[in-house]
This record gives C-alpha cells, sequence and structure tokens, in this order.
C-alpha cells in the first residue's frame, strides 16, 4: 500500500509498505527507509494500539509504541519501556526521551492506524535498536480505552525480518 506525507498541499515523500503481517487481527506493516523503519500499526479498536520489540521475558525489557487517536485524526503516541515481566514505564518517566516520530494517525469505523517511524538504533537506554536482517520478535497488542495505562484486550506475538528494498 502507497500513502503519501502531504505538507502545505505538495507531496513531499511517498512511503511503499512492501511487508506486513496479521495476528489475532492487529496489522502490522513497515518499510525501511534510510536509517529509520516506518511502521503502520493498525487494530479493530477505538483504545490504544502498541508495537514492542526486545522483550526478555512477557513484557519485560521490550521497547514500546503506544500509541491512540482522538477526535478521528489526532494522534497522541508514546515511547515506553518494559520494565517487568507485566508492566511498561514512558521512557521519560525513567529519565530517557520520546523516539517515535508521528507520521499519520486515523480511526474511524471502530479502527485506530497509526504511521510512525523509529531511528534503528537511538542513544536512549530505554529504547532497544531495531537490527536489519534478522528474525525480530515483535509484541502486538490493543486495549480498548484512550489510556496507555488500561490493559491490553488483544496481543500477539510474531517474528519479521527488518531489510531495506
Ligand atoms: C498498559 C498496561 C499493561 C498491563 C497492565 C499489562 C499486563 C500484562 C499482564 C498481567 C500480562 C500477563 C498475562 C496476562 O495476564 O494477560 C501481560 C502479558 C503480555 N503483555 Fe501486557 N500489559 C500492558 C501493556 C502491554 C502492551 C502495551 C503490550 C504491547 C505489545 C503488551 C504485551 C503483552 C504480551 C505480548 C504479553 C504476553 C507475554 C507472554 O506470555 O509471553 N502489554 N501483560
Amino acid at each position: 500500500m502507497r500513502f503519501f506525507l502531504l505538507m502545505m498541499g505538495m507531496v513531499v515523500a511517498s512511503v511503499c509498505f512492501a511487508e506486513g503481517i496479521e495476528a489475532n487481527g492487529i496489522k502490522l506493516q513497515w518499510e525501511v527507509v534510510s536509517n529509520e523503519v516506518v511502521f503502520a500499526l493498525e487494530a479493530p479498536t477505538t483504545g490504544w494500539v502498541s508495537l514492542g520489540w526486545g522483550a526478555t521475558a512477557k513484557m519485560k525489557d521490550a521497547d514500546y509504541l503506544i500509541g491512540y487517536v482522538t477526535n478521528g485524526n489526532r494522534g497522541v503516541i508514546e515511547d515506553h519501556f518494559g520494565v517487568s515481566v507485566t508492566g511498561h514505564r514512558r521512557d521519560t518517566d525513567l529519565g530517557g526521551i520520546e523516539n517515535f516520530r508521528m507520521i499519520e494517525a486515523q480511526e474511524g469505523n471502530g479502527i485506530t492506524r497509526l504511521v510512525f517511524a523509529r531511528s534503528l538504533v537511538t542513544k536512549d537506554t530505554y529504547d532497544v535498536p531495531l537490527v536489519l536482517d534478522k528474525p525480530l520478535e515483535v509484541i502486538l497488542a490493543y486495549g480498548r480505552f484512550d489510556n496507555t495505562t488500561s490493559k491490553h484486550a488483544v496481543i500477539a506475538k510474531v517474528k519479521i525480518t527488518l531489510k531495506r528494498k
């Protein structure tokens, strides 16, 4: 699927998602663009959606994007880190920084979709590098509420491989 980034009415960039998976109703697409990975994450909820990777035990040590959409297209995204097997905290509360860049946010017909980018490597202790060309286990989840501390309704685990085109 191709989408365009619009700025002042001009097409400034486009990303063509060549790769994607679906697990338990959660769709994830990705594309490596320069030194970033652009992800599109979509789930059948009007609450939060999340992508994580790097977990060492259940949710522990994973790097998470957790986000939601209000008013149809106002996206809120947060960078979290898995502080225990069943808990995560926002990087900024742990002394780190936000390292996700929002590109697009949409909610309609009970579906939330976020498109965002993350550098392959950051300087934040509370981030996990995105390594290319080898299987990466990612965890996916969504909740029913626009509140990133409410528990998931659905979770999934899948392996993906990030590759440059
Ligand atoms: C927001 C607050 C959250 C709470 C309170 C929470 C709580 C829990 C708990 C208690 C479990 C243990 C199994 C269960 O009772 O279902 C669990 C497992 C899990 N959680 Fe979360 N979670 C949260 C957020 C997230 C997020 C954002 C993700 C993102 C992907 C996530 C992914 C998972 C996965 C994949 C498992 C299963 C791990 C395994 O069995 O190997 N959780 N969570």
